[in-house]
């Protein structure tokens, strides 16, 4: 029971990136949250539109975005460079429609410095390792800002289930208050999409993540 659900990384060590890339290959599970990010994408992003994924890791995402989506522009978000390397190898088939962007999201001159104005953000098992609720809210708050009017942010991200008795790390809180949180940050409309691996007896580090959507 003290024990805290969460994890460390060392995410600009090579071998450690690597390793973290063969531990989590999208799951089942995983992949319906990729497929849900899609629908809403395909919804509200017009077909040459420009995506932004923060904490692009080794772009397991971008990929399956990439074939499905087949004329958007997709930027890359992230502070590691071994995993920016894993995703450029990746996504190396997409040449001239990807970009990269070496930041760290708790500056604040990622959101300005975009190759172009996004149609929409995306993220995916990222927020939570900035390590709380304000970096959380501060990433939102740049979110709302690089967005112009109808633009989304759909962040699929590990949170804390609602009646656990479990401790959860910092960066990991309910779906209630990362809701406030995007409200707060200037999205207008703000609801959960879905909750995948719910755990709340017994949970481990890779349980409980949600898809959380913000219309600007
Ligand atoms: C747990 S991995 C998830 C990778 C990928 N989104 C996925 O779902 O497979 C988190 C990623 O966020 C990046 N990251 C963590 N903190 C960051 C920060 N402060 N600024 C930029 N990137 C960060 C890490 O380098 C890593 O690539």
């Amino acid at each position: 029971m003290t024990e805290v659900v969460g994890a460390t990384h060392q995410f600009h060590e090579a071998e450690y990136a690597e390793d973290w890339a063969r531990r989590f290959t999208p799951t089942p599970e995983r992949m319906q949250l990729f497929e849900t990010v899609l629908e809403q994408l395909q919804r509200a992003v017009p077909a040459d539109g420009h995506i932004v994924e923060l904490g692009i890791g080794p772009a397991y995402l971008a990929e399956f975005l990439l074939e499905r989506m087949p004329h958007i522009s997709y930027e890359g978000v992230d502070f590691s460079e071994p995993m920016l390397a894993l995703a450029a190898t990746r996504l190396a088939r997409f040449e001239g429609r990807v970009q990269f962007q070496q930041a760290d999201l708790l500056g604040d001159s990622w959101g300005s410095a975009l190759t172009r104005p996004p149609a929409a953000m995306v993220s995916t098992w990222a927020l939570h390792d900035l390590g709380g609720q304000a970096q959380t809210a501060h990433v939102y708050r740049a979110c709302a800002a690089a967005l112009s009017q109808g633009g989304i942010l759909l962040n699929g991200d590990l949170i804390k289930p609602d009646g656990t008795r479990h401790l959860f790390e910092p960066g990991r809180f309910t779906i209630g208050r990362h809701l406030e949180l995007l409200q707060e940050a200037g999205f207008s409309d703000s609801r959960c999409l879905h909750l995948w691996e719910e755990e709340i007896e017994a949970p481990t580090s890779a349980d409980n993540y949600a898809c959380l959507l913000g219309i600007v």
